[in-house]
Order: structure tokens, then sequence, then C-alpha cells
């Protein structure tokens, strides 16, 4: 694995400037919130540097490459093109940059939709995308402060969020966020 500097360059030109700036704060948000709550800091950094790396690849350019590393997508994958730079870039990150660790690979892959069981690892990629310095949508304040509190908070707010999002656009939901929410809910919020 490189260091964080050497995946800054290797981003730079897939990027536009303000994605650019938005994996350097999150490559932060994420390093403190590893931090923080115990994950592993470098970690951490990488996956948020790396985590949006194909997202400015034009659409018709990410479904080829898709095709390229088999990756099948279902109806709601489809539909949803916010989801596919996700998927891209988790294969992209072992195809192309020879990353090995299941775990950062993982924290890529899921940092849109969230799953059932997520590592600490994974939650601190999903949370740091929501509160990095360059975010400023309504009610990033709130996530803010739940991040401060504890994870699960944080991860409550989080999908909570993204199901709001798009439930209210009528847009479909991936099923990794349906369990996710099931899971935390039941767990951290019924009595
Ligand atoms: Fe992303
Ligand atoms: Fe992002």
């Amino acid at each position: 694995m490189k260091t964080v500097e050497e995946y800054k360059k290797i981003i730079r030109p897939f990027l536009g400037d303000k994605r650019y700036e938005h994996s350097v704060c999150v490559c932060k948000s994420a390093g403190a919130l590893a931090k923080k709550y115990g994950a592993d800091v470098h970690k951490a950094e990488i996956a948020g540097i790396l985590h949006d790396i194909m997202k400015d690849v034009p659409p018709e350019e990410q479904l080829k490459m898709m095709t390229r590393y088999d990756i099948v997508l279902s109806d709601v994958e489809r539909s949803a093109q916010k989801l596919w730079h996700a998927m891209l870039g988790a294969a992209y990150l072992e195809n192309e940059l020879q990353i090995t660790d299941r775990d950062i690979l993982n924290a890529v892959r899921y940092h849109t939709t969230a799953r059932e069981n997520m590592t600490l690892l994974e939650k601190v990629l999903f949370i740091a995308d929501f509160i990095s310095d360059d975010r400023d949508y309504p009610g990033v304040e709130k996530m803010r402060r739940a991040a401060q509190i504890s994870l699960e908070e944080a991860m409550v707010e989080g999908i909570t969020f993204n199901i709001l999002d798009l439930a209210g656009c009528y847009r479909p939901i991936h099923p990794d966020t349906i369990s996710a929410y099931n899971q935390i809910i039941l767990k951290y919020k019924q009595n």
C-alpha cells in the first residue's frame, strides 16, 4: 500500500477540482473519526482519499468499465447512477491499484448504500463522507453532532437521511440500505 500523498497524486487526474477537494476533506474526517473510535487511522485515510475515485468518470464509461470487471447490476443499481462509482471504485482499486485490503475495498464499496453488519472502518468512511469540512447541506450540523456522540448515532442519522432523501423523490432504495436501517434501528432506537 502506498502513502496518502502518493494516492493523492494518483486520484488527481480522475477528479474535478471540487471532487478532489472533497476527497482530501474526507481523508481528513475519516482519519479523525478513526482516531476517535479506535479504527486504523492509516486505512481510514486511504479509504477516504480513494473513495470517490470513479465519481467523475462519465456514466457510459463507468458502465463499460463495470462490464470489464464483471460487475452485474440489479435493477435498483442500474437505476441509481450514484451507486455506480462505489461499486466500480472498489473494483478499480482492487484490479488497477493493487489494493488487497478487504476492509478498505468494502468501505469504498458500501460508502453510499451502507449495509448490514458494517465493520468499524466501513462506518468510519460512511460517516466521514457526510461530515467532511467541504459539506454544507441542510442537516450537516446535526450529523456532525451525532458523529461526536457515537458511531451508531451517526449511522442512524446518515442512513435515515439517505432513505428520506430518496423516498422524497420517489427513488428506489437499495436493499442493503434497508437492511442497514432495520438492523441499526432495531438495535439502537427500539425500547
Ligand atoms: Fe461517493
Ligand atoms: Fe464522497
